[in-house]
């Protein structure tokens, strides 16, 4: 019986190592006090657009690394655990942020970032299910609505600070209750509130529905404004996802463009490699 990666231990270890910019996994992105200042700005460290600046001129040239064949695991799983390692340990900004595309029933493609919190580093999850990369989100939102129709999603993730993306496609099933249960109970008191709060998706008149419907939901569940803790049971319309792979692949910025790429093909443990040209 394997056991699920814990990306929010990852987190915590590397929230451990920083200073007052830390976050736990939950808490990751960066709130400007202002959305239009300067200061906004500076303190999620984006460089303010120059009005000068032609963005068919900005270019990177990659050269941090190189990735050989003889240089990855046999298991994509496993690779794809030491890049995530090394994306936490490079303090990239958001290492677990993917990129989720799922395309709805008429064939339309869309895509939208999500958190990946876990993976199935050491084998298949005790639940019986295939192993996978799992993220939570509305089940009734616009991607719940295209995996409804579609069960197929392609993963992206790009760590920029080591010049790397890894691609990740395969079948996606909703993740076990109890895998669900847990993890709800792990987030924290607002973040829960939020999930019966939010109809993930829908048009709303104003951002006033959403803040009278978190009120709704305090008092639904008796929850004082205030409170730190409270018990809430898992919305029905929330939980996970597991996306189970057939191709994964590893990305290594280059030179002259000239990237190393190595893709892992497959199911269940039985991979092969092939190199692609860049
Ligand atoms: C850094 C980042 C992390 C996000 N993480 C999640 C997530 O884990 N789950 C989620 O449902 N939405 C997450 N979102 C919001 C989604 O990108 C998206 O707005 C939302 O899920 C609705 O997408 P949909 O209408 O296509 O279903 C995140 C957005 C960003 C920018």
């Amino acid at each position: 019986m394997g056991c699920i990666a814990d990306v929010g231990a990852f987190a915590r270890k590397r929230t451990a190592c920083r200073g007052p910019r830390s976050r736990n996994i939950d808490q990751l992105s960066c709130t400007p006090p202002a959305a239009d200042s300067i200061d906004a700005v500076a303190q999620c460290g984006i460089a303010p657009p120059s009005p000068l600046m032609n963005i068919a001129d900005l270019r990177t040239t990659y050269r941090r690394a190189t990735l050989a064949e003889s240089d990855v695991a046999s298991d994509p799983f496993v690779q794809f655990e030491g890049w995530l390692d090394q994306a936490i340990a490079s303090e990239a900004l958001e290492p677990t942020a993917m990129t989720l595309a799922t395309v709805d029933a008429e064939g339309r493609p869309s895509a939208r970032v999500v958190l990946l919190k876990g993976f199935d580093a050491d084998g298949p999850p005790p639940d019986g299910s295939a192993r996978g990369f799992v993220w939570y989100t509305n089940y009734d939102s616009r991607k719940g609505s295209d995996l409804a129709a579609n069960a197929r999603a392609a993963l992206c993730l790009f760590w920029p600070e080591l010049e790397r993306q890894v691609r990740i496609e395969g079948a996606v099933a909703k993740a076990s209750a109890d895998e669900s249960d847990r993890y709800f109970a792990s987030r924290p008191l607002g973040s829960r509130v939020g999930a019966w709060a939010s109809p993930q998706s829908e048009m709303i008149a104003s951002r006033d529905i959403i803040e009278d419907r978190e009120r709704a939901t305090r008092s639904r569940f008796e929850i004082a404004a205030d409170a730190e803790q409270a018990d809430l049971p898992r919305p029905p319309h929330w939980g996970g996802y597991r996306l189970v792979p057939d191709r994964i692949e590893f990305w290594q910025g280059r030179p002259s463009r000239l990237h190393d790429r190595i893709v892992y093909r497959g199911e269940r443990g039985r991979w092969t490699t092939a190199r692609l040209a860049p």
